[in-house]
């Protein structure tokens, strides 16, 4: 059934702001995890320790990190694919970081310069590395259902990279559809074929919104006990290494959801639409959440 409480991963002001053309001034990004750590989120994902040739829109990680080093009760993790992020990513005083592999050989290339085998051996790497300074590490894995150069991912691909980050060492690995194509019709048995390799407790989903199928596909995730959901304030975000993709499922959407079938989840919708607003505002554009433009309506 359903879990009770939902933990929820907010990654706007990384997988959102990596996406977006103009770069966010850092004192921006600081402010928004500053209103989203009002609303209540107990996880935000503040930036990553990526080559700022790759991701010039994150090249201020240093500073976000710098910028929120008083926030307390709160955890703010980090990607980083590889020893150099991960070393940069502590220095700068992160206290939990996140590797990103990928289901897809061809999106692992585009994503990271590496194929999924050698990838996985970087992220061994700084799974040990993690271990030593004790700072819990989180898995991802990008293509779970579709690919944008391959198509459909077999749920077996995904299987495998689960375990192997399962067995590494990772305390949550969170099933990314990259592009959003995924239906529950290719959602259920993607999550069937983790759920023989890896418990439920560990597993989060991470719905990018493309075709709209982000809110069933979380629904029905929830039904299979998991009970992690990233999702992103006013469905911000994208990946820029695949085309066409656009945001998260947006939080407020998530928490509107949530809040009506009484799952708790400790996030104050109305202060997470100041966030939203806030970021919106800066960006100039209107919100994709559904949910807050609703409420700012009526
Ligand atoms: P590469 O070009 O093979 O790297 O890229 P390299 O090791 O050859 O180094 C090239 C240059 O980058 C060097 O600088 C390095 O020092 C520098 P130069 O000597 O030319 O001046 N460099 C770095 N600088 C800062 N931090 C680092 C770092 N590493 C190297 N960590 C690399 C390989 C992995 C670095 C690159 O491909 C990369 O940064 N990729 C990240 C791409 C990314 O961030 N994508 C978006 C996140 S994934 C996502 O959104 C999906 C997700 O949301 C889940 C889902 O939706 O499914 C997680
Ligand atoms: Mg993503």
């Amino acid at each position: 059934g359903i879990p009770d409480f939902v933990k929820i991963v907010e990654v706007g002001p990384r997988d959102g702001l990596q996406n977006e053309k103009s770069i966010v001034p850092t004192d921006v990004k600081v402010e928004l995890i500053k209103l989203l750590v009002s609303s209540g989120l107990s996880v935000i994902e503040a930036t990553s320790f990526v080559s700022p040739k790759w991701v010039p829109q994150l090249a201020d990680a240093k500073d976000v990190l710098e910028g929120i080093q008083d926030v307390e009760g709160v955890s703010f993790p980090v990607l980083t694919p590889n020893l150099k992020g991960f070393e940069a990513a502590v220095a700068a005083g992160a206290k939990e970081v996140a590797v990103f592999p990928a289901a897809s050989e061809s999106f692992s290339k585009a994503n990271l310069n590496s194929g999924i085998e050698d990838n996985l051996a970087r992220c061994r790497d700084i799974a040990s590395a993690s271990r030593s300074y004790s700072i819990p590490i989180r898995g991802y894995i990008s293509c779970v259902v579709g690919c944008p150069f391959e198509g459909h991912v077999a749920p077996a691909k995904v299987a495998y990279v689960a375990k192997a980050l399962n067995e590494m060492g990772c305390s949550e690995i969170s099933l990314g559809d990259t592009i959003g194509v995924g239906t529950p019709g290719t959602v259920v048995p993607m999550l069937e074929a983790v759920l023989d390799v890896v418990p439920v407790d560990k597993l989060a989903v991470h719905f990018h919104d493309t075709y709209g199928q982000a809110l069933s596909n979380t629904l029905i995730s929830l039904q299979m006990g998991i009970s992690v959901v990233d999702s992103s304030v006013s469905g911000l975000g994208g990946c820029p290494y695949a085309k066409g993709a656009t945001g998260n499922v947006a939080t407020e959407d998530v928490v509107y959801m949530l809040d009506g079938i009484g799952v708790k989840t400790n996030v104050d919708l109305g202060k997470l639409m100041q966030a939203g607003d806030f970021i919106c505002k800066h960006l100039g554009r209107a919100s994709n959440s559904r949910a807050a433009t609703a409420l700012s309506k009526f």
